[in-house]
């Protein structure tokens, strides 16, 4: 119930084109209580018609009582809330920092529960206030996201942006992958993407009926491998060129909700654990299955995949947050696939 009734509500408590996080309060007595009638068809108008003006706490019968709270921190995402799926580590939880630094509320999701809780905590330390929360998530199972965003909505009342990062990778040959790496890469990468749409695309639809003239945000951490082939990595090449087929189609339908769709391609993270990881890691794996030529250190493989790039090194997460922050602040393009790749790959 809580999911259909609150991001209508805090679209109608919008003010000043921002909307505020909803807070659970003890009542005080003063608040109108709104009821909804059982099987109501269209809770936005029957909230919009109980609701007085001016009001900024109210109970709802049955769900409780909630206090509208706009924030005061400052920043680029102020006042916004964001979900960051695979935000235990690497861009996730850079990403997520950078936000909460510029502001929002942001839900950290990961399937590494007890990663994102710490990430979450780490947070909350950097920018001195109760700004993030860890959920637990599995982007390849419905039920899991279902459980997430009801957690997200609990909380903070609704959504305002979903960075759909969480993404794996499996790297082989086409002649040898097994069926079950393919499975997996697929799993997060494209099914993973299409459910994370699938479970907030309502709630972004119901704040945007309460709140017409405002936007929400979808963006899709995609990668320069979705825009270009990857030699003996095509699993993960095409689970990314499938979500640029998600991002233009999902664009065009959650257009009239309001809901912008894009995806940011990213060049090669070093920094990164995917890469730097020194056990598990794309150096340690490039450099023992001999993928570079004559490679002997992490340094030399780094080198090989640097000279790559016309501006000769790898990619960052402040490079990714440019993109980020030009597409939400962008109110005319959506479907878009913005390449962060120093010139590696090139749009026509
Ligand atoms: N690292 C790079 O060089 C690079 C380059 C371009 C794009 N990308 C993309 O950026 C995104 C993040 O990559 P990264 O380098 O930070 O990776 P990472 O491996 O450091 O982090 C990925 C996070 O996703 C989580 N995750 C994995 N499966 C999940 C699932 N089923 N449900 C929820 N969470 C899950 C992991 O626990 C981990 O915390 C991915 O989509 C990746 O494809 C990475």
């Amino acid at each position: 119930m809580q999911i259909k009734i609150l991001p209508a509500l805090r679209g109608l408590l919008t003010k000043d084109r921002v909307l505020p996080r909803l807070v659970r309060v003890e009542p005080d007595g003063t608040e109108p209580i709104l009821s909804l009638p059982p099987g109501c068809g269209d809770v936005v108008c029957e909230l919009r018609r109980q609701l007085p003006a001016g009001a900024s706490r109210v109970t709802v019968d049955g769900l409780g009582t909630y206090a509208a709270v706009f924030g005061s921190a400052a920043g680029r995402a102020a006042g916004k809330v964001a979900l960051v799926t695979g935000a235990a580590q690497g861009f996730g939880y850079e990403i997520a920092a950078d936000l909460a630094a510029q502001g929002a509320w942001v839900a950290l999701a990961d399937i590494n529960a007890e990663g994102v809780s710490r990430a979450a905590a780490r947070v909350n330390a950097d920018c001195g206030r109760e700004a993030a929360i860890g959920v637990a998530v599995n982007v390849a199972e419905v039920e899991s996201l279902q459980a997430a965003v009801a957690q997200v909505v609990a909380t903070f009342g609704g959504l305002d942006l979903l960075v759909a990062n969480a993404g794996v990778l499996r790297a082989g040959s086409v002649k040898e992958l097994t069926v079950r790496d393919l499975d997996f890469v697929t799993s997060v990468n494209y099914k993973g993407y299409f459910l994370s749409v699938q479970a907030v695309a309502p709630i972004l639809a119901l704040q945007h009926q309460a709140a017409p003239g405002l936007w929400f945000d979808i963006i899709q951490i995609n990668s320069k491998s979705g825009l270009t082939g990857s030699n003996k990595n095509g699993a993960y090449a095409g689970s990314k060129f499938g979500g640029i087929g998600l991002t233009q189609s999902f664009a065009l339908e959650l257009v009239e909700d309001g809901v912008k769709v894009n995806a940011i391609c990213p060049g090669n993270f070093y920094d990164g654990p995917l890469w730097s990881d020194p056990e598990k890691g794309l150096f340690r794996q490039y450099l023992d299955s001999g993928k570079v030529p004559g490679a002997k250190t992490f340094e030399d493989v780094k080198r090989f995949y640097e000279s790559k790039v016309p501006m000769r090194r790898g990619c960052t997460t402040p490079d990714v947050m440019k993109a980020l922050y030009y597409l939400v602040e962008q109110a005319y393009e959506t479907g878009q696939a913005v390449p962060v790749t120093g010139g590696q790959v090139m749009l026509a």
